[in-house]
């Protein structure tokens, strides 16, 4: 509950600094302008609807004034804005008032969704945006603000509903009308489509998809990655492992580790393996607290194992993944494995 609070204050303190407030329906506003505004702003940026609402109004001031004039009068105002059902809309809008409310216009959510041109989101802004009453409005700069807030990845049928539910949860009784101002402003100018300004976004602090671009950005930033090489011996079905003192997997048993390739061919050369086949897996880049291994491992067959040497401290074996064996073996060493068992 306190963070709903916080959410929708964050929302309303911002626009109290950054919201607009002077757009030519929120000056002298009434349900007529409201609703004019909303249906042109429908599939519209605002910059371009500016100068056709001033033009319309002029002409059609008041519900009666439009209510008296021709669908041919209201398309010669709407030319050039496009989406002429709009127009239509409106038109057939402004008889049903005339005719069955008296030019008064509905001022209740039920009466307005059934009028042509009229949905949810937008019966909700004309009722919000004009008498501040407790309603959503989801159009397309609410949902990509909300979308990112909770990084919600689903398709559109879902998703819309996952954001209705969201906001009827969000939108505070008492300022209703700011905050969905406000959530439209934020979408307008912050959280844009494209390069989205998260810097100065006040809901950075909780936005899912801002925090988990931070933690990975942090993570490959951090992380250096260290190349690395290992000899996977095999011999039959056994594998050759070394008990191996070093920073990461202390005491653990698993495949012969280089850092440099020449070290590698050094050891190989050294060892002088009668050869039965070798072939490399795909690398694997592998995750430790403060750095990755970029992990290269080369598989060779060999066809005789050497003998072991008597008085030798026992720190090397031969293992049989499928027997299982009681010894430690790091993670990134059973993953190898699964990944040569599937493939031999
Ligand atoms: N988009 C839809 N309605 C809007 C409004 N009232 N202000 C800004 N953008 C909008």
């Amino acid at each position: 509950m306190n963070y709903i609070l916080n959410f929708s204050q964050i929302v309303i303190n911002w626009f109290h600094f950054n919201g607009r407030k002077n757009l030519p329906w929120q000056i002298n506003k009434n349900i007529y302008k409201t609703w004019i505004s909303e249906i042109m702003l429908q599939q519209t940026q605002v910059e371009v609807v500016i100068p056709y609402f001033i033009k319309f109004i002029k002409k059609f001031p008041n519900i009666k004034k439009l209510s008296n004039s021709s669908l041919d009068e209201i398309l010669f105002l709407w030319s050039g804005l496009g989406f002429y059902n709009r127009a239509k809309n409106i038109y057939k809008t402004s008889q049903i008032i005339k005719n069955k409310y008296k030019n008064i216009f509905p001022e209740n959510f039920y009466n307005l969704i059934k009028l042509p041109g009229i949905g949810k989101s937008t019966a909700g802004a004309i009722l919000s945006l004009t008498f501040n009453y407790n309603f959503p409005i989801l159009d397309g700069n609410v949902k990509r603000v909300l979308t990112r807030f909770y990084n919600l990845k689903f398709k559109k049928y879902k998703l819309e509903k996952i954001l209705w539910n969201k906001l009827n949860i969000l939108n505070p009784i008492h300022n209703s009308q700011k905050f969905n101002q406000s959530m439209m402003d934020l979408g307008k100018i912050i959280c844009t489509f494209k390069k989205k300004k998260c810097n100065i976004c006040p809901l950075k602090i909780k936005c899912l998809t801002y925090i988990n671009k931070v933690i990975i950005k942090k993570k490959i930033k951090k992380k250096k990655i260290k190349k690395c090489w290992f000899i996977i011996l095999k011999y039959k079905n056994f594998f050759y492992l070394k008990k191996q003192k070093n920073k990461i997997w202390n005491n653990l048993y698993y495949f012969p580790i280089f850092y440099k390739k020449s070290e590698l061919f050094k050891w190989i050369k050294k060892k002088n393996f009668c050869l039965k086949n070798s072939k490399k897996l795909k690398k694997i880049i592998y995750h430790l607290n403060t750095y990755s291994l970029n992990i290269k491992s080369i598989i060779i067959e060999i066809k005789k194992k050497k003998k072991k040497k008597k008085k030798k401290k026992n720190n090397k074996i031969w293992f049989n993944f499928n027997k299982q064996q009681k010894i430690g073996i790091p993670t990134v060493i059973k993953k190898i494995f699964y990944k040569i068992y599937k493939k031999y």
